[in-house]
């Protein structure tokens, strides 16, 4: 017989919906959330072997981990993910606005479809999964929501306008809805990846790795979990009074210049000792 959580006076477990939920990043968060005791819903958008591969992964570790196939740009899709999840668990916890797209375009090229995408993939997105779990969320008077931005988002790069100005407008969504949603318990927060390795990365980082990881104070790329960890806290209940936050995950990209030099001294003084 199944244990009803209500009448042992327990507390149910947290649920969670991650978007691009089954890979990079997003597996990693999908998997920290379901380690931590959630019930998560992997949301991805076409690359349906790989999914079918994390879930039945996550099977064998026993983690609590549905995968499912929408595409979050259109609100009716983003609806229907939320109203599975709802069907499924009763309630909605946690929100973790992941899925994203990045490609270079310079403006003299950029055609009206291409902005477009980028925008509604990167950044309707979240608006649109936001409200959908929104009346769940208040219904419980307590909900996490954390979206990915990118360093991009502050920091301007040539031939990134499109991306650029999707995630600055994630900083700015994260801020606003902040305010708006704190009265019902809930807290909304970004994490800003500088060079995390991924499916979406590799391309740049086998291109012009020993480049940029000279940019990079902590000297290496990023690993998915290092991001996942972060998201993981902020979903926490000890994460209460942090909220309207864009915090970086990043190995200290954002805030210092030529960390590259310090790598060339501790080398030269290293030989020098041999
Ligand atoms: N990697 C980095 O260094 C970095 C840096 C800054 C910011 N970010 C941001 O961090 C997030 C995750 O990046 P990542 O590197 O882990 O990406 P990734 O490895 O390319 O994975 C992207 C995931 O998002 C899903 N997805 C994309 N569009 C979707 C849509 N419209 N609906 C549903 N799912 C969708 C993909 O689904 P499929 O598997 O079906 O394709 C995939 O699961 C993104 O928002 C990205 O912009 C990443």
């Amino acid at each position: 017989m199944e244990r009803n959580p209500a009448e042992c006076n327990e507390k149910p477990r947290r649920t969670a919906i991650v978007t691009g939920g089954t890979r990079g990043m997003g597996l990693a968060i999908t998997r920290l959330l379901a380690q931590k005791g959630m019930s998560v819903l992997a949301v991805y958008r076409s690359r349906q072997e790989e999914a079918e591969a994390a879930a039945r992964r996550f099977l064998e570790e026993k983690l609590d981990v549905t995968v499912f196939k929408a595409d979050v740009g259109f609100k009716a899709e983003a609806e229907k993910a939320a109203a599975f999840a709802f069907a499924r668990w009763g309630h909605i916890d946690v929100l973790v606005n992941n899925a994203g797209v990045f490609d270079f375009c310079f403006l003299e090229e950029m055609t009206e479809e291409f902005f477009d995408d980028m925008y509604r993939t990167n950044l309707k997105s979240m608006i649109y999964m936001t409200q959908a779990v929104l009346p769940h969320m208040k219904n419980g008077h307590w909900g996490r929501i954390v979206n990915a931005t990118s360093i991009s988002g502050s920091l301007a790069d040539v031939g990134l306008v499109a991306y650029a100005c999707s995630k600055a407008g994630v900083n700015l969504l994260t801020k606003v809805s902040a305010g708006e949603l704190a009265p019902y318990g809930i807290t909304v927060n970004a994490y800003a990846p500088g060079i995390i390795h991924t499916d979406m990365t590799d391309p740049m980082i086998r291109e012009r790795g020993d480049a940029q990881l000279r940019q990079i104070p902590a000297g290496y790329f990023g690993k998915p979990e290092e991001a996942a960890n972060l998201v993981g806290f902020l979903c926490s209940e000890e994460a209460a009074y942090i909220t309207g936050e864009i915090i970086g995950v990043d190995g200290g990209m954002m805030k210092v210049q030529n960390p590259g030099r310090a790598y060339d001294f501790v080398r030269k003084a290293e030989r020098g000792k041999s």
